[in-house]
């Protein structure tokens, strides 16, 4: 499997396929069909319902894509996000410096400066991917897109690049709605847009994607985490910024034990802890997930310190789905200075403070990625996504095994009852019953009902299992609780 196999299932089955196919599509844009869209609002609902619901301590919000552009420049956007660009003399191509070097030579050069990386390009004799031709200078791109707002020229503004500003430009009044609250998350999930210099690897590198982001506020001076002994021993397979240096491989260990001892340290391993257990939750492979602390001079230029957690995409290796940042005081203290109001937080002692960040960040195109790879399974007979139940397209499937004799009409009293009770059901009565199982083997439907003669009879139904292809007979009126256990004790 690789990513491009990916891209060609996933098309064929409807969940992503490239945007506006019939001119071609539009690179770094892709539009989600009829089961992807089902799989990705599953995911973005667990994430809502395991981070926002199940946290004490956080809140939701829903920011503008487009925000006054006085944001971008308070937060820096406007003079440091951009990515290194270098364009072929010959054939005019443009190309992501870093990534070019990256492929030419095996080397990281994340950090280097424009200047750096032309000397990289000129030494090594690096020449134009396509044609071969000479590259020109490298030179920085800005990733936003910019927009005009309004009939009036020169009202330029930006669509934003990360959900997580709108967080930070609204701490005074959200800080204000939480009556006061400290430490106080807040939770978006939403669209972000970078003009991506070479997107590529379908979901991976996008130009339209969508963020799920939360920002923990809290007082330096009170950092204590009240779960930490629940995640203290928790283990993953880590790769920390010294063991890079000395060029070692990723080892399991106590996520405890790479963070320093710096402010917020129990909440960080707090974050990157219930981010792993909740990747179980939703089906990805925990043995293809890793920690990677950034080295210094990977870091965004709000960072203190950032772990990636990277899945192993077969084909691509170790990437990033999720970011946790430390970005101190910088968001909200820009923001304080550039707008003149206060982004401060009261102690009970009454003293004042600019609240701390940190930022556990996922990209939900990324997050979908690492659930199609660690799900999609090959046997001699059939090919299916074993997707766990609460991200699963569709929980279950209700077939009448003829359509005839009363039996549709039963199954359909059994669909619409599934769907009453906020099961996500489809209902099919087309082709022989094997073919139908297949087809939702194919979509990763974990079960399929089907009614029969004897339903008529004894009220009963057969329940068919995705993954081990067993068939139970149950009462009808079992389905329901029958269904839920198992959702609730599933496992890979
Ligand atoms: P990369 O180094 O791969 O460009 P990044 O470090 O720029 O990623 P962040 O700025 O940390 O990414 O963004 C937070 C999250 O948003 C990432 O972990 C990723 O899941 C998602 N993300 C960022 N850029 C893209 C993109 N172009 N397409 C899809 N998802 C993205
Ligand atoms: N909010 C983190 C990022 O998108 O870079």
């Amino acid at each position: 499997m690789d990513i491009q196999k990916m891209a060609d299932i996933a098309t064929k089955l409807g969940i992503a396929f490239p945007s506006a196919e019939v001119y071609g599509g539009y690179s770094g844009f892709y539009d989600w069909g009829p089961v992807g869209a089902e799989l990705k609002n599953n995911v973005k609902r667990a994430w809502w319902k395991e981070f926002v619901h199940g946290s004490h301590e956080v809140v939701g919000l829903d920011g503008s894509i487009i925000t006054n552009p006085e944001v971008w420049k308070a937060s820096g956007h406007v003079e440091h996000f951009h990515d290194p660009i270098v364009v072929c003399k010959k054939c005019g191509k443009r190309f992501r410096a870093d990534h070019l070097i990256e492929d030419a030579l095996d080397i990281n050069v994340e950090g280097k400066s424009a200047e750096e990386m032309t000397e990289i390009i000129r030494e090594n004799g690096i020449n134009c991917p396509a044609c071969g031709g000479e590259l020109g200078e490298v030179k920085l791109f800005n990733l936003m897109f910019s927009t005009q707002v309004g009939p009036y020229e020169g009202s330029i503004s930006y669509l934003r690049p990360e959900t997580a500003q709108l967080i930070f430009v609204n701490f005074p009044r959200l800080y204000q709605v939480a009556r006061k609250r400290m430490p106080l998350g807040i939770a978006q999930i939403g669209k972000a847009f970078r003009n991506e210099i070479s997107p590529r690897n379908f979901l991976f590198r996008l130009r339209e994607f969508e963020q799920m982001e939360i920002e923990f506020f809290f007082d330096p001076e009170s950092d204590e985490c009240p779960y930490y002994d629940e995640v203290k021993d928790y283990e993953a397979l880590v790769l920390t910024a010294k063991m890079q240096e000395r060029g070692e491989k990723e080892k399991k260990m106590k996520i405890s034990e790479i963070v320093p001892d710096i402010p917020g340290r129990e909440w960080i391993v707090h974050w990157i802890a219930r981010s792993l257990k909740w990747y179980e939750k939703i089906g990805v492979k925990k043995d293809l997930l890793r920690v990677r602390e950034q080295l210094p001079d990977e870091r965004a230029h709000y960072s203190q310190g950032t772990w990636d957690i990277e899945f192993y995409f077969a084909g691509m290796g170790w990437k990033e789905i999720q970011g946790v940042a430390h970005r101190g005081v910088y968001d909200l203290s820009r923001h304080q200075e550039h707008s003149g109001k206060s982004f401060e937080a009261v102690r009970p002692d009454g003293t004042k403070f600019v609240p701390m960040v940190i930022e556990p960040s996922w990209g939900v195109d990324r997050v979908v990625l690492a659930v199609l790879f660690s799900a999609y399974d090959e046997e001699e007979k059939r090919k299916l996504f074993r997707f766990a139940p609460i991200v699963a397209p569709y929980t279950v499937a209700v077939f009448p095994l003829v359509s005839k004799d009363g039996l549709p009409e039963k199954a359909w009293e059994i669909y619409i009852n599934l769907l009453d009770e906020e099961l996500n059901a489809v209902y099919d009565e087309k082709g022989s019953i094997g073919r139908r199982y297949r087809r939702q083997d194919e979509i990763g439907t974990p079960w399929c009902i089907t009614v029969d003669y004897q339903t008529l009879e004894d009220n009963t139904v057969t329940i068919r299992d995705r993954d081990s292809m067993e068939q139970v007979r149950i009462s009808v009126d079992e389905v329901i609780p029958w269904i839920r256990e198992r959702m609730k004790h599933w496992k890979r």
